[in-house]
């Protein structure tokens, strides 16, 4: 691992709020990956941006009568806002938009052509005579062409991930009649030409997951086909010398991944190119854009030389169902994020979350009455209760003073060195993206020590009692410390009722593992960190979905 980092997440859509399936595959486990990297002392940076260009948006802001512009710019600032309001901290939160990235979408197509990687070609596209458009993309359905999957969107397929190189059975996604086909001129990306290439880098990097991987040198050896790169719609990055077309959104704005790191760092004085090419470069993304990523994206970086460097990790993840369905907007089976926070603080989200996550394609489910029985019982029951009894215990019984230890048996021993492994316990899984390993081991560490505790019986006084209650406040320090990219704000609490100084952000990730809390330190003011979800509320949770 490098020194240097720079963690995006596939940038939402300026095109309606963010919701539960967009956080569990790419917000959180990215968010919780730069927490950790940085308390590591890796130079790590978050840098996200809102997907600002495409089709559907233009439709929607034509719906709502607004100006793109201003319809972008709401969406922009609700999913800053959403996102922060869940702990998801960017160092940088920009948009497609932007000048910066226009910029340099424009530099790549006009270095990519120069590099003999793009050329025109007059094709038939479909025009509805009703609508008086050019239905690219979202404003076509039909059939996909290599699964056969009915009512796809001709730009992406969601049953076999493919991007059709032309829909069957096509209709107009406005108005529904059978469109013609008009000649226009656009540009293609010679994606054909870079195969064996991206095989090559497909199989000498080792940190890209293994069954992604299968399948996408899959799609390599059944042949690739160019890339469509034009849009004959008014919103997007102008074409240079064609400034009446657009780029299509899927050429821009995975480069302002790059264009925005490289203004952020620039902006503080950093090289923004020498640091992209001297970090880690990691993009979380879910398993519905791999074609995008695998493919599009290391593949316009070849065809610029690697002026800027390939991606060195691909996390991906599954999509999450809610209550076993399909998440859907329209038949109301959904829930905002925003919502959700009104209802319960971030971190019990952000424990669920992590924990049903695995490093892999698999969809995951949230299911309300687990979420509930996962809180009460691992959270409350497990976590919270350790720490308010190592915590408390010491409170009434010591003034909240930590005792000297006394005697040593083989239980303490035990305990000593549970807290002195736990660093090397969990880092590997961290470091190979097991963040819901990681977070369980945790957990196991807790349930250790109420055990512990309770095998000691320190209320009964006896010799030993203190040296119980020093090391079950050090392990509380080291849930802490461990539990911080998790849940920070539950970590910031344990760590001032602790009593410690300062920001639990600030301490070393490998510090968790020190038994630094010494005879004689004075404990902060306790409280319960975690109130119950109640079965109630949880009923009334579920009978809201569906209905409208
Ligand atoms: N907005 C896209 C989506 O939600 C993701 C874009 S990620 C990017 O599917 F890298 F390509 F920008
Ligand atoms: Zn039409």
């Amino acid at each position: 691992m490098r020194k240097k980092a720079i963690v995006t997440s596939a940038l939402p859509y300026a095109n309606g709020e963010i919701h539960l399936g967009h956080v569990a595959s790419t917000y959180l486990p990215a968010d919780v990956t730069t927490r950790f990297l940085k308390s590591t002392g890796v130079e790590a940076y978050y840098i996200c941006a809102s997907d600002d260009f495409g089709t559907p948006i233009l439709i929607q802001a034509e719906k709502e009568k607004k100006s793109t512009q201003e319809y972008v710019a709401y969406w922009n600032k609700r999913d800053y806002e959403d996102f922060s309001t869940f702990d998801i901290c960017f160092d940088f939160f920009y948009r497609t938009s932007s000048p910066e990235n226009i910029e340099f979408v424009r530099y790549v197509f006009e270095k990519l052509r120069n590099n003999g990687h793009i050329y025109e070609s007059e094709i038939i596209q479909f025009y509805c005579k009703n609508d008086k458009k050019f239905l690219p993309d979202r404003y076509v359905v039909g059939t996909c062409p290599y699964c056969k999957a009915p009512d796809q969107y001709s730009d992406l397929c969601e049953k076999c991930g493919r991007v059709p190189e032309e829909i069957e059975n096509p209709k107009c996604a406005i108005c529904g009649q059978s469109p013609v086909k008009e000649k226009t001129t656009h540009y293609f990306f010679k994606l054909k030409n870079f195969g064996d290439k991206l095989t090559k880098w497909l199989d000498e990097n080792e940190n890209l997951q293994k069954d992604v991987k299968k399948y996408v040198q899959n799609w390599i050896s059944s042949g690739l086909v160019d890339w469509d790169i034009t849009r004959d719609i008014p919103w997007g990055v102008p074409i240079p010398g064609d400034e009446s077309k657009v780029f299509y959104g899927w050429f821009d704005n995975h480069l302002a991944y790059i264009s925005t790191a490289v203004k952020f760092l620039n902006e503080r004085g950093i090289n923004g190119k020498e640091f992209w090419n001297s970090a880690d470069i990691y993009h979380f993304i879910g398993k519905d854009i791999v074609y995008h990523h695998y493919l599009f994206l290391p593949a316009m970086r070849l065809g610029i030389d690697e002026e800027y460097k390939l991606p060195d990790f691909i996390p991906t993840r599954g999509h999450l169902t809610l209550q076993s369905k399909k998440i859907s907007k329209s038949r109301n089976w959904y829930i905002g994020l925003k919502d959700f926070l009104s209802y319960y603080p971030a971190d019990y989200l952000r424990y669920y979350l992590v924990s049903i996550n695995p490093y892999s394609q698999d969809d995951l489910n949230f299911d309300w009455d687990d979420f509930a029985t996962r809180i009460n019982s691992e959270l409350i029951a497990n976590l919270g209760n350790l720490v308010n009894r190592a915590l408390g215990f010491t409170q009434k019984t010591f003034s909240g003073m930590i005792p000297a230890p006394d005697v040593y048996d083989e239980k303490d021993k035990e305990a000593e060195s549970k807290i002195k492994g736990l660093a090397s316990e969990i880092t590997p899984l961290m470091e190979q993206n097991h963040l819901d390993r990681a977070l369980k081991k945790i957990m196991e560490f807790s349930i250790y020590f109420n055990q512990y505790f309770q095998h000691k019986e320190p209320w009964k006084k006896g010799l030993g009692t203190n040296t119980c209650v020093f090391l079950s406040v050090n392990a509380v320090r080291s849930i802490s410390v461990a539990l911080y990219p998790f849940l920070p704000q539950s970590a910031q609490k344990i760590w001032t009722q602790l009593g410690m100084q300062g920001k639990v952000s600030d301490v070393k990730w490998e510090q968790m593992s020190e038994i630094s809390i010494r005879p004689d330190h004075k404990l902060g003011q306790i409280a319960p960190l975690f109130a119950r979800v109640e079965d109630e509320d949880i009923k009334k949770h579920k009978e809201k979905l569906g209905s409208k």
